[in-house]
């Protein structure tokens, strides 16, 4: 279950006179997600998705509320006041509110988070990049319970073969094709076997085709995990309505910059859907048309 409070993210920016300004990102936003369900996170561009989402995941901390996961804080928000700032000190005896994050007691998650560009490391090959990601889950663990290095190589080549990439092992990302790369992300994500698993944009860089056999790729995955004791979350933030509505248990609409959770849209079709449900075409006209009026909006309101 991931739970997120009243999160907010204000960043301080220098505007074209060199002058610093604020600028919030994300304002109040509160969910649940229970688990084994899929999230999309849609809005217009520059709205705070990925900043929402890289809060999610603990890569940033956000200036107001917090994320929990199975009742367990992410990150707390960096002191505002200086009483907050005081009191934060004394918590973690260290210097700056910059450190956040690398001097506390940091939580550990089981998240695995996918970027649409860095997906992979372009110098290993797609086996090293899985041993690789296998190692990193390790390196808190006592040396009894690490797993040996043919172990971690037999679990790199299970992945691989999950996604259909038996036979690549010893390939570079810059041999494989956008979409092949974008399942050994996959892969990689999967390989750790995370609880949550948070993507921005994944298929964004593939053409259609290749797009919709990766969704029914991930369907497939996160459908094995349901039978599991750990059923996987996946939020996914994508700028594709129909993939939205195709994929998720529920759509987030998100409004133009500062980004607030505008609707919410539950998607009840039974697994496996079709495409072309009307009732999934419906609702992706439904958030079709809140995207376009937002964007309307606001450019009525800049001009
Ligand atoms: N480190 C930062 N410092 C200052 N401003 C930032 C920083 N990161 C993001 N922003 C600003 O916060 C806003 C939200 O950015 P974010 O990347 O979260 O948007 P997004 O919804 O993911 O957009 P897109 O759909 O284009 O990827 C933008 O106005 C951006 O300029
Ligand atoms: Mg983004």
């Amino acid at each position: 279950m991931i739970e997120a409070r009243g999160i907010g993210k204000f960043f301080s920016v220098v505007n074209d006179k060199g002058l610093a300004e604020g600028l919030t990102a994300v304002l109040n936003v509160s969910l649940a997600i229970p688990d084994g369900r899929i999230v999309s996170l849609v809005g217009p561009s520059g709205c705070g998705k990925s900043t929402f989402l890289e809060i999610l995941a603990g890569l940033q901390a956000p200036s107001d509320g917090e994320i929990r996961i199975d009742g367990k804080l992410v990150l707390e928000p960096l002191p505002s006041t200086r009483r907050e700032m005081e009191e934060y000190k004394r918590r973690y005896r260290f210097i700056s509110p910059l450190a956040n994050g690398v001097f506390r007691d940091r939580p550990k998650h089981d998240i695995a988070m996918i970027f649409q560009d860095y997906a992979v490391f372009p110098w290993m090959t797609a086996m090293q990049n899985i041993v690789f990601a296998l190692k990193l889950r390790s390196a808190g663990k006592g040396r009894s319970e690490r797993p040996s290095r043919a172990r971690m190589a037999e679990k790199a080549r299970f992945h691989l073969g999950r996604v259909g990439l038996a036979g690549a092992e010893n390939k570079y990302p810059s041999q494989l094709s956008g979409g092949m790369r974008q399942r050994l992300a996959l892969a990689r994500a999967l390989a750790v076997e995370p609880k949550i698993i948070l993507m921005d944009e994944p298929f964004a860089a593939v053409d259609a085709l290749a797009r919709e056999k990766l969704q029914d790729d991930l369907l497939r995955l996160w459908g094995e995990t349901l039978e599991s004791p750990r059923p996987v979350i996946i939020v996914m933030v994508t700028h594709d309505v129909s993939e939205a509505v195709y994929l998720s248990d529920e759509v987030i609409v998100f409004s133009p910059c500062p980004g607030t959770i505008r609707n919410r849209i539950p998607v009840d079709i039974p697994r496996p859907r079709a495409r072309t449900d009307p009732a999934g075409i419906e609702l992706q006209e439904r958030v079709f048309a809140m995207l376009q009026y937002d964007i309307n909006q606001e450019s009525e309101y800049t001009i």
